[in-house]
């Protein structure tokens, strides 16, 4: 099994995180998932892992003070030995402290091309409703990195899907999150060999335009 541990932090279905554990079981993602860290006891995605027998944490609740939360999350990622940090569906801010203990290795995935689309309470269904009521003819999904402001981190990757014209929000999710499925774990699969180069808002995968002999 690979050495790259990744801390997956989830909020709810964690579809996102089991599509990377799968990529993992199958062989075709160089990773481990090290911790699961879910900012709700009932967090469906919870029973997934703990099947798997992959050690899940509760965060302290979002009325605790700001400081205990950034010693819980920086405990958790010392303790498990983690090389990445992937937020999964995760509906909490990142405290400061720790984007700032932890620059460039804690990863977002947004359901919406950035920066169109994100931004604090811009999450799940409602996405959606604003793509459509824009009248957008693409949108997609981004993994970016993430700062200590909502989705204003640069992106890592990006991938589009058409926005069609009968599409309800539902549809529209539901194509969105099978790009996410695929994008997630290529982005985990590019820190884990060490391809991740950031300089300034530029996030370097080795995508260039011309073959490479
Ligand atoms: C995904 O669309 C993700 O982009 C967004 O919330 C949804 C979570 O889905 N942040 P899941 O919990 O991974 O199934």
């Amino acid at each position: 099994m690979s050495d790259f541990a990744i801390a997956v932090l989830i909020s709810g279905r964690g579809s996102n995180f089991i599509a990377i554990q799968q990529r993992i079981e199958e062989g075709s993602l160089p990773a481990r998932i090290a911790c699961v860290i879910s900012s709700r006891a009932d967090a469906p995605g919870l029973a997934y892992a703990t099947e798997r027998g992959i050690p899940t944490l509760v965060m302290p609740g979002k009325e605790q003070p700001e400081e205990k939360i950034t010693t819980f999350l920086l405990e958790a990622f010392r303790k498990y030995d983690v090389a990445l940090v992937v937020l999964a569906g995760f509906l909490r801010k990142i405290p400061r402290a720790v984007v700032e203990e932890w620059p460039d290795r804690i990863i977002n995935i947004h359901p919406a091309l950035l920066p169109s689309f994100g931004g604090k309470g811009m999450y799940g269904r409602r996405v959606h409703e604003a793509v459509l009521a824009y009248g957008c003819k693409v949108s997609g999904a981004t993994v970016h990195l993430v700062s200590a402001d909502y989705d204003t981190g640069p992106p890592v990757l990006q991938r589009c899907v058409p926005v069609y014209e009968d599409d309800t929000p539902e549809t529209l999710a539901g194509r969105v999150l099978q790009v996410e499925h695929a994008l997630l774990p290529e982005a985990v699969a590019l820190f884990a060999s060490g391809q991740v180069v950031v300089s300034g808002r530029t996030v370097r995968t080795g995508a260039t335009k011309l073959t490479q002999s």
